[in-house]
């Protein structure tokens, strides 16, 4: 899948194991389709927040806020998210017949284990197909879901009202997130991992339950901080020669071959990541930082543009 395929869809959810850099490249692609004149969103779920932070500006909090030109950020909040709920209900309370929802809803609450999930994922999805005059609010809802087995229940989450709810309108809630989460015109989740061990397998696994479980469309997998691949074969016999010459030139040298094992490990864990998945992967770069912050993201966000 091309980068613009990507970033042409309604809603693209970007979730992988704990710390590989979700965060980051939920940011990174908002920032790539506002480059390309889009109106993105992006939702974090129930998150410490840290994508308006990492493009410059204050966390946003529960409701909707730009942050840049073309990017707004919002983290959804199970009790923000039900409070919301509430108010809609109540609505439709008084416009169709009381009693009929009353028992939906009393039914929903006993009936539902993901309350929380149920509310946070409507809401986002809400904004994904939500309109302004005819005209979509957002070209672009990019979701900075959570880590993979919460991730896994938050998308799991009309499926498991399909299972439950016989009727009413949660069912048909039910069905139009279920629809737009499963179509891959509109949708795309997107994996993000570390050229390590542990994520790449976390990576394979979620990667079949999004398959075979969840039948979601899958996009592509982003390999985060791959070291960058500085020296030839040659080089490093050279470097191999030179690692015990006097200073400055022997330290140089053993920080070099440092280097270039860390790529090739990675490389490794590439290899091993492609064979399990038995797809390609779009390598970005380990960015050296000592504050990560916009400048960081613009780099990844150039990296996938070129990429991609
Ligand atoms: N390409 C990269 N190069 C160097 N450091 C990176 C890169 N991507 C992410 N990081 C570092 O890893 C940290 C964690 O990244 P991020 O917050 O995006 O991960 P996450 O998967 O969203 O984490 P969590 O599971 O806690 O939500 C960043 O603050 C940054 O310091
Ligand atoms: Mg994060």
């Amino acid at each position: 899948m091309s980068g613009s395929d990507l970033l042409d869809r309604r809603l693209v959810v970007v979730t992988g194991k704990g710390g590989v850099g979700k965060s980051t490249v939920s940011a990174a692609l908002a920032v790539l389709a506002a480059r390309r004149g889009k109106r993105v969103l992006v939702a974090e779920v129930d998150a410490r927040e840290r994508v308006a932070p990492m493009l410059g500006g204050r966390p946003t909090g529960p409701v909707v806020r730009p942050v840049l030109p073309g990017i707004s950020t919002v983290n959804v909040d199970p009790r923000h998210a039900l409070e919301e709920y509430a108010l809609l209900v109540v609505k439709v309370r008084a416009l169709y017949q009381a009693v009929f929802e009353n028992r939906v809803v009393r039914f929903f609450l006993r009936a539902v284990p993901s309350l929380a999930e149920t509310l946070m994922l409507g809401k986002i999805l809400h904004e994904a197909r939500s309109e302004d005059r005819g005209r979509p609010r957002w070209d672009l809802v990019v979701v900075d879901a959570p880590a993979t087995g919460h991730a896994l229940q938050l998308l799991g989450v009309p499926r498991a009202l399909l299972d439950t709810v016989p009727g009413g309108p949660l069912r048909r809630d039910a069905e139009w997130m279920q629809a737009l989460l499963s179509d891959p015109a509109r949708t795309s989740v997107a994996l993000v991992a570390l050229p390590e061990e542990m994520p790449v397998t976390e990576t394979a696994e979620l990667d079949a339950r999004l398959r075979d479980d969840l039948r979601l469309p899958r996009g592509p997998v982003f390999l985060n901080a791959m070291p960058e691949a500085r020296f030839t074969v040659s080089d490093i016999a050279r470097l191999r020669d030179l690692s015990g010459s006097p200073p400055p030139l022997g330290p140089a040298a053993r920080a070099g071959l440092l280097q270039a094992e860390q790529r090739e490990r990675a490389d490794e864990q590439a290899d091993r990541l492609r064979s399990l998945l038995g797809r390609p992967l779009l390598p970005l770069p380990l960015v050296a930082s000592d504050r990560w912050g916009r400048r960081s993201v613009e780099r990844i966000a150039d990296a996938m543009d070129g990429a991609i």
